[in-house]
């Protein structure tokens, strides 16, 4: 999105810098006189890891109230309507700069992914009122106009390819170099367990991953996450060469045509393409408006620029749905779908086209105090059909299960603090809301305490059959017969009615209120952030009602103390 607002403000002939907020100074903020803030909220409504920083400063308390009134400010917010806290750090980011004493010149943009058409929905409408706005603030001096679409703004980058013998070092893998395992330099583990813990007829295949992570320096606790740093498959990675023509083994080096943008670190220098299609590009995922734009642009037949000038165009956007959002189909099934353009794509422009691999999340489902050197998680496969003849598989999960512990393949990853928080106290007693794989944090936090010979774990475990997808059921029928936790499973699909976590919450209520009223007990929900964790909260405060004599709105208050002091945390995904 940012830079999308880059390429639109330099249509419009704007000096523009795009910056990732944590590469900005924040100290020339007071300088700006008209900056847009692109800002996705992230986990329970928190802003993004690189903005942290940010969020600490603009929200000090001894900022002069008038510090930014020279600026003119707009903040395109990115979310999910499917989680309470919908684009709340964009809303907050925008009352704040207001009380900073900045113009707003227009209510923040709410980007939603639930939104079939993606976020675009909200964004492009509200893009074309900001340039209104902006330019009958700042017109276009006489004799400029605004710069067409339809013409090409040049690269980023220029990838000077090289001859074979120019190389020193073997650019495919770069060694890990000790230190802390990130993002930029990730701890490359090897996998040791791929197990499938599903019946084999069950619908889902679902996986305990484990990776041995000795040297990493990696420390973490329960509640944490795990980055994992996907790869393209082999064969994607051969088809997509071959569709642009490019040999795997050329090495190029990436020249910035602007010195102050910088190369992607995560790229060495010289970086083979192999090296940049398996692990860099995103050709699986659906492409987005942007990219048919750009195609269009190298297409040398007629017709194909004419379909993708209509995928582009505004009117065009119920076609482009079925085309592609609707059956999911990835920016590479495109590329085949596009003979006469493909081919003709320059290499200067691969990273104008296609995005970065984005890392995925997973929380870790084990103890590094029991297993100082693993990592552990649970994890579903990907896999759905839709009207395209092959099945849709998600990048990482795929990637993951085809690995055999045999390859000693590596995978790069890091760790980072996650939202769940359990109490130092490891007497506090803990009601944890898992089903089906939302269950690995809580693996993660029992494993741990049950280590350390306490009970007071309760386990609330729901899955559609007792044979099917019951996860660890031989290790807490273990841990249930030692003393260290109290399992509640609702297995939703053994009989006629279904039977949910929340049921056996509901059933339980007078255990779980002496638990909350005079155990101080901490409460956690994880899993699909469907409907179950609404479901869940509902059943939560009726017995703050039921058990506590509480009124409705007693009840709501009491959630909300709870959540402020920690005692009730959520970490759902959709
Ligand atoms: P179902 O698939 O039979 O509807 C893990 O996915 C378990 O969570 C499954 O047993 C699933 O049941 C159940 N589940 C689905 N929707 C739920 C909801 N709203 N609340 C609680 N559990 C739910």
């Amino acid at each position: 999105m940012a830079e999308r607002l880059g390429r639109e403000a330099r249509r419009r002939h704007f000096t523009c810098r795009v910056d990732s907020i944590d590469s900005y100074n924040i100290a020339n903020l007071i300088h700006e006189h008209l900056a847009v803030f692109v800002c996705a909220t992230t986990g329970q409504g928190d802003p993004p890891d690189n903005m942290k920083n940010f969020w600490r400063f603009i929200f000090r308390r001894n900022l002069p109230h008038n510090s930014l009134c020279q600026m003119d400010f707009a903040v395109l917010g990115l979310g999910d309507s499917s989680y309470p806290k919908f684009n709340f750090i964009a809303k907050k980011l925008h009352k704040r700069l207001q009380q900073l004493g900045a113009n707003p010149l227009q209510a923040p943009a709410l980007g939603d992914d639930q939104h079939d058409l993606g976020p675009d929905a909200v964004v492009d409408p509200w893009l074309s009122d900001l340039w209104d706005k902006v330019l009958s603030l700042y017109p276009l001096p006489a004799g400029l106009s605004i710069i067409s679409d339809l013409i090409m703004l040049p690269p980023k980058f220029s990838l000077r390819f090289l001859d074979k013998q120019e190389t020193i070092c073997n650019a495919a893998e770069r060694e890990d170099s000790g230190g802390i395992a990130t993002e930029l330099q990730p701890h490359h583990a090897t996998l040791v367990t791929n197990q499938r813990v599903t019946a084999q007829d069950h619908f889902q295949d679902v996986r305990i991953i484990e990776f041995d992570i000795t040297g990493s320096g990696i420390q973490y606790s329960p509640g944490d996450v795990v980055m994992i740093q996907p790869q393209n498959s082999h064969k994607d990675v051969q088809m997509f060469c071959s569709l642009l023509r490019l040999h795997p083994d050329s090495l190029f080096v990436l020249e910035p045509h602007d010195p102050d943008t910088p190369v992607p670190p995560q790229l060495p220098q010289p970086c083979s393409v192999q090296h940049l299609v398996e692990r860099y590009l995103d050709i699986r995922s659906v492409p987005r408006r942007s990219f048919f734009q750009l195609l269009s642009y190298f297409s040398p037949d007629e017709q194909e620029r004419e379909k993708l000038l209509e995928f582009s165009s505004a009117v065009g956007q119920e076609e482009l749905y079925t085309y592609c959002n609707r059956p999911r189909r990835t920016t590479l099934e495109v590329l085949i779908d596009f003979p006469h353009t493909t081919p003709c794509i320059p290499a200067d422009y691969l990273l104008e086209l296609f995005p970065r691999i984005r890392p995925r999340t997973f929380s870790i489902a084990s103890s590094m105090q029991v297993h100082p050197n693993k990592l552990q998680i649970l994890m579903a496969v990907v896999q759905y059909k839709t009207r395209l003849h092959e099945v849709r598989r998600g990048l990482c999960s795929s990637w993951l299960a085809s690995i055999s512990p045999e390859d000693g393949k590596r995978v790069p990853l890091w760790v980072k603090k996650g939202t769940l928080k359990f109490p130092s106290d490891p007497d506090t007693p803990l009601i944890m809301v898992g089903p089906g794989t939302g269950v690995a944090p809580f693996h993660s936090a029992i494993q741990e305490r049950a280590a350390l010979g306490k009970a007071g774990n309760n386990l609330f475990f729901g899955c559609r059959g007792k044979n099917k997808d019951f996860y660890y059921k031989d290790e807490w029928e273990a841990l249930e017969k030692m003393g260290h936790l109290r399992l509640f499973t609702a297995f939703s699909r053994d009989q006629e009615e279904k039977i949910y976590v929340q049921h056996r919450i509901t059933e339980n209520a007078a255990y779980l209120w002496e638990l909350f009223s005079s155990k101080q007990a901490y409460f956690y929900i994880a899993g699909n952030a469907k409907s179950m964790p609404n479901q869940v909260t509902d059943a939560l405060k009726s017995i703050f009602q039921s058990e506590g004599g509480m009124s409705a709105l007693e009840a709501e208050q009491y959630l909300v103390m709870l959540e402020k002091c920690g005692r009730f945390q959520s970490e759902t995904w959709s």
